[in-house]
Order: C-alpha cells, then structure tokens, then sequence
C-alpha cells in the first residue's frame, strides 16, 4: 500500500474528532497504516504542530488508547492553519504539501467540512493544481450529504467534476464498511441454499431499519434542514436495499458491482406525488423517556426552530419493478429517539403453500425470517420452525445463527475500512455519482411533497417504536415492523 498524505478539512469539527482520527490511529494500531502516512489538519485555529498534537492527545486519549501506540501515532500529524474561504491559503498549501520531504506526494483531500464548501475547496485546489496527478495521485473523499435533492446534487457534481475526475473522486458513505453490510454479498453469493429463494415467489416483504435511541446530538443546524429522509434513507438505507436487491455482479471489481446497484436504483417504480402519502410516511418525536430516562421532544432541542416540522422519523414502501422483485414491498425505515438503538435488514418469507398442520394443535406457523443486524452487533440469523420436544404437536421458532451474535468488541469501525480503500484506490465501497443521482430520484417527488405541506406533522413520543400511523404502509394485515432481533412480531 503507498504512502500518503491525509488533508482533512475541518480537521478541528466533529467528525474528524470523533470518526477520522480515532480510525486513523485505530489502523495504526493494528499495523494497518504504511510507514509514510501523515496526516495534516486543515484548520482555522492559530495552531502548530506540537498543539494539534496535544489536542488530538487529548480526544484520543478518552478512547482507551495505549500510550505508546499513541505517542507514535501523533507524530504523523501536522497543523496547516488558514480559512477556507480565501483563496490565498492555497498556493501556500501547495508549496507546504509538495515542499515537504516528509510528506508523501500521494494525496488525499477529505472533505469533513459543510457541504456548501466542498465546491469551493475543491476549485481552489484545482486552480492551484493540486488535482493534477503529476509525481503522486490526488483523492478528494466527500462526506455526505451529496447535495440537497436531484438538482442541487448535480449542480455539486458539475463542480467537483471541473478539477477532479471521477476516478479521483471517493463518495463515502460510512455505512457501506460495516461489517454486515459487507457481509451481504458473501452471504448471499457464496451460499447456494439462499439464491434460488431470493425472489418475488418466496419472499413475502423485505424491512430496511435503522432506529436510533439518540436525538438529533447537537447536530440540529444540520439536521433540521435535512431531515431523516435525507439523513438515512437517501444515502444509507437504499444502498443497504440496492445489495439486498442486486443481481450477482460480474466481478467484484467496482464497477461491475456499482452497474448492478444502479440497475436496481433505476427499476425501483417512481412514486409519483399523488401517491406519495401510500408510500411514504413521517413524524417526530415529543418529549418521552428513553432508557429510564425523560428527553426533551425535538421541538425542544437546542437549535431547533420553534415551529419545525422537520422529520425525525420516515418510513417508505418502495417497490422493484423486476424480474426478481416485482410487487414485493421493500419497507424503509428510520428514526431518531426510538425505543432501542438497532440496525437491520429483516427479510420474510411466505407461507408454506399448504396448511397441512390445520387438524393439530399448531394453530398458526410462524414464516421463516432471514435477520441481518447491522448493530449494535453483527449478525446473520435464520429464523425456522421445529417441533417442540414432547407428545404434543407444537411448533417452536428455532434461530440458527449463521455468524458470531454477540458483541464483538474487537469490530472494526466503518470509517477504517473505507479509509483503507481510500489509500488502496478502490472505489467498491463508494458511490459512482450515477447511484447518488438515481438514489435522489427516487426520493425527491416525496420531499418536494413534504416541502409544501407544512402545516401538521404527526408525533411519536420519544422511547417508543415510532408512530403506529406508519403501519398503514403494509400492503397486508399480516406485516408487522420487526424492531430487534429477539422479539418475533405476532402475525
Ligand atoms: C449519519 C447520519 O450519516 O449516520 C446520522 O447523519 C446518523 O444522523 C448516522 O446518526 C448513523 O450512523 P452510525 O454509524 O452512527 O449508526
């Protein structure tokens, strides 16, 4: 792997503190990181190196760091002080990066600033040319959001792609390095049992969740202008329902795999306004109690405007108009302030075809699940129905648990795998921006339809499951939310 030289943007902002540099040194720890790397943070304070240190010191220490390690570890980092917005700062950084001997010529620039800044970074490194690919590479890694809707993510696109090329663009989403997530495909095409059921004549819906029992953690600014329609399910959970959905690749190389995630973007039937009400419902959440705890409602939180009716909680039905998939729903769902924090992809299958245990005392079978939890722990579950021992005809639900269930304290973080790509220039795990565009077709009628009718939201209290309003999605009586992975809904 090459050495290189991490740029971070807004190295002084919450995700480089709370996400990059705690991965960055986790990679070291475990040798994961070449010899070279070194790590400049961008950032307006007034500091040198030896104070950038001592407060990376600091927020790295509250992480169970090893002294040894760490005091290694902070001697890659560096401090380039200068605001953004001035465009004199550039050539400076410039001759800094490529003046340097200790500095690798391979860069990467990451973006962990606002988005309204990305265009503007970005030009100012081309017009210097830091985006030239002459005596090392260049990568610009942007956070999302990727624009605001359809036409906002194409106007970004057009800037970003005046000085960088596609091929030096990485478009993260965090979600795609964890570890279940990159365990779909594994379990999915490396298991001959599961293909010939993956379809339309098996499986009854597939449900998307991400739930979190946190509220908006002081990040209202952002969130209230986004909302968890954008915050979520845009980014994270149709790329998590693109590999559930997808045809087998051709290879596993990052373009192969990235056609077949558009193809599914591009199949799933446009909601149109009128009906975006059928397929699309949101809330947010009033004060309640989480873990025994009373939590201020949304409206309440800091910074959040009095009259809001942003959505702290979205729910979608979406359907894939496929071979594979057509008139299956495909339930999306996400919330801040839920009962329990839990992530998963739960897929159900149909009934049997025949009731042949209605003359016993089986009064009801249960249909199997396929449970893949995405956190807090990593797990694949298969849900199946035995007989209960004894001389009564009684069915049991019996859980094979197709990897480790419990909490893996060793799991990697998301952000190290993703970076690791970064450095590595494998693009798999990121977003070409046809998947960006498609994704934000997909949901725009809803947002422009949300954008108008502002008047009433509904609310669900805070530590619940979410308004039970939502459950008017399901196209039949017998669809039930699966929440966790232990509780079986009743059907
Ligand atoms: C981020 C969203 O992209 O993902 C947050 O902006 C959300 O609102 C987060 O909390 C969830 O990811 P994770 O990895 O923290 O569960």
């Amino acid at each position: 792997m090459d050495a290189c030289t991490f740029v971070i943007f807004g190295a002084t902002g919450n995700l480089s503190q709370v996400k990059l540099l705690p991965a960055l040194y986790r990679l070291d720890a475990a040798g994961r990181l070449p010899e070279g790397v070194r790590v400049v943070g961008f950032g307006r304070r007034d500091w040198d190196d030896t104070r950038w240190r001592a407060e990376v010191g600091e927020w790295l220490a509250e992480r169970h760091t090893e002294p040894d390690v760490l005091q290694r570890f902070l001697q890659r980092l560096h401090f380039f002080g200068g605001d953004l917005g001035d465009e004199t700062v550039y050539p400076r950084l410039r001759d800094h990066l490529l003046g340097t001997p200790e500095f690798s010529p391979n860069l990467v620039f990451y973006m962990a600033i606002r988005p309204a800044d990305f265009g503007v970074v970005a030009r100012q490194l081309g017009v210097v040319g830091l985006n030239r690919e002459d005596g090392g590479w260049r990568r610009l890694v942007v956070e999302k959001p990727f624009g605001y809707d359809l036409e906002s993510a194409e106007a970004l696109n057009l800037r970003l792609s005046r000085d960088f090329d596609e091929s030096q663009i990485f478009r993260i989403d965090h979600y795609l390095g964890k570890g279940t997530i990159q365990n779909v495909m594994v379990f999915r095409f490396a298991n001959l049992l599961l293909e010939p059921l993956w379809n339309r004549n098996y499986i009854d819906h597939v449900q998307i969740t991400h739930n979190e029992a946190q509220g908006t953690e002081g990040r209202a600014g952002y969130y209230d202008g986004a909302g968890a329609l954008r915050d979520m399910i845009q980014s994270h959970l149709l790329q998590l329902l693109t590999l559930v959905a997808m045809e087998p690749p051709a290879s596993l190389d990052a373009e192969s795999l990235r056609d077949e995630k558009v193809k599914v973007l591009r199949s799933i039937r446009p909601i149109p306004q009128s009906a975006v009400n059928a397929h699309a419902f949101r809330a947010q959440y009033a004060a309640g109690v989480v873990n025994g705890e009373k939590v201020p409602g949304y409206l309440e939180e800091p910074g959040v405007p009095a009259h809001s009716v942003t959505e702290t909680y979205a729910a979608l039905k979406l359907f894939i108009d496929n071979w594979r998939w057509r008139n299956i729903p495909f339930y999306l769902r996400t919330g801040k302030r839920m009962a329990k924090s839990n992530s998963m992809v739960a897929i159900r299958f149909k009934h049997p075809p025949q009731q042949l245990f209605r003359e016993t005392q089986i009064e009801r079978i249960r249909p199997n699940w396929i449970l893949m939890n995405i956190q807090p722990n990593e797990c694949i579950r298969i849900e199946m129905q035995v007989k209960e021992t004894g001389l009564e005809m009684r069915t049991e639900t019996t859980r094979l648990d197709a990897s480790y269930c419990g909490v893996n304290l060793a799991q990697l973080d998301a952000y190290e795998a993703l970076l690791l790509d970064v450095i590595d220039g494998d693009h798999s795990l990121f977003l070409r921006y046809d998947e960006v565009s498609w994704a934000w077709r997909v949901v725009d009628p809803i947002l422009k339809v949300w954008a108008v009718e502002r008047d009433f939201i509904q609310t669900y209290p805070a530590g619940s499951w979410g308004p039970p309003q939502a459950e008017r999605l399901f196209v039949r009586q017998d669809q039930r939310w699966r929440n966790t992975l232990e509780e079986e809904p009743e059907d």
